[in-house]
């Protein structure tokens, strides 16, 4: 694969490649020296249209322990804000030959579309509500670790799925690796279609984490619901929120999961996101070592390029 647009069509034994490749890239990252030469005289360019924390730093911290020369590109600061389209910035930016292109977008499809367009590996950062594959992929990766598998574990998804690339990458890359999957939210925070995704679907917290062995919980996407159904924030928590008494419903060893960013008191409260079932931050750290594997197993070794 010359790109890493979504988790959609990916063989299982892929995803467990790039796994497996992760695995090998923690060590790197916790050791006092970080710096390999692997991607040495790569270019690499983020290019971030809408925000990011997590994501954004990974990328650009992969890269550079793989030795690439990255660039991030300030989309506030560019010829985006004088008008010029998504596809001219990235013909422009592939002018300058990149190897890799690394892309969040608010429309779903806009990544997919710059792909087929540039001359340079292509990496799905997050468009609209479509995919976020190395999310799901570093999920997967922190899931593995703890359970020692993925396969036959059952996972509840939790909260605005409507509004989630993060959900729909892990249901295609959750359900490839031979997990259970539970999406829990109001009818109203989930996506048409969602059926015939391979899950089930429970509308109450205390039924969806019965038995659990990982709660992931999602960020209320507040900011995408123009106006048509933004729950009070008292009642979201009331109901969808995981306190301490939700989640004893899941196994008693369950993983509490969350993608990040928190909203702490509305999704999720204080005292599981920082309790002894959390492995939120860990989540984080495998976000270095899933992206160090995807760029190199995306970019051919050095020299066979010409
Ligand atoms: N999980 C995630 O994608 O976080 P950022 O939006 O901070 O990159």
């Amino acid at each position: 694969h010359r790109h890493l647009l979504g988790m959609a069509g990916l063989q299982p034994f892929e995803i467990e490649d790039l796994l497996d490749r992760a695995e090998g890239e923690i060590a790197t990252s916790r050791q006092d020296d970080k710096k390999k030469s692997v991607l040495k005289g790569r270019t690499q360019i983020n290019l971030f249209f809408e925000a990011s924390t997590r994501t954004q730093a990974s990328f650009e911290l992969a890269g550079k322990r793989l030795g690439a020369d990255v660039m991030n590109m300030s989309v506030g600061n560019s010829s985006v804000k004088k008008g010029e389209t998504l596809i001219d910035t990235a013909m422009t930016l592939n002018a300058m030959r990149p190897d890799i292109l690394v892309v969040r977008h608010h429309a779903a499809g806009a990544v997919a579309l710059l792909a087929q367009k540039v001359g340079c590996s292509v990496v799905n950062a997050g468009d609209g509500a479509h995919e976020h594959p190395t999310q799901a992929l570093l999920d997967a990766l922190t899931i593995r670790r703890h359970k020692g598998r993925i396969g036959g574990l059952t996972v509840a998804i939790c909260g605005d799925v409507l509004h989630s690339r993060v959900a729909r990458s892990n249901i295609l890359a959750l359900n490839a690796l031979g997990a259970r999957v539970r999406v829990v939210a109001p009818s109203t925070l989930l996506p048409a279609g969602i059926e015939q995704m391979s899950v089930e679907i429970f509308h109450r917290m205390e039924d969806g984490l019965a038995g659990a062995d990982v709660v992931m919980m999602l960020r209320l996407q507040r900011e995408r619901m123009a106006g048509a159904f933004v729950p009070s924030i008292r009642e979201y928590f009331r109901y969808f929120g995981l306190d301490e008494a939700k989640l004893a419903r899941a196994k008693p060893n369950a993983l509490v999961m969350h993608p990040g960013p928190m909203n702490r008191g509305v999704e999720i409260a204080s005292s599981v996101a920082d309790g002894p079932q959390s492995v939120i931050e860990e989540q984080v750290e495998m976000g270095v070592a899933v992206r160090m594997a995807v760029m190199q197993a995306l970019l051919p070794a050095q020299g066979s390029n010409g």
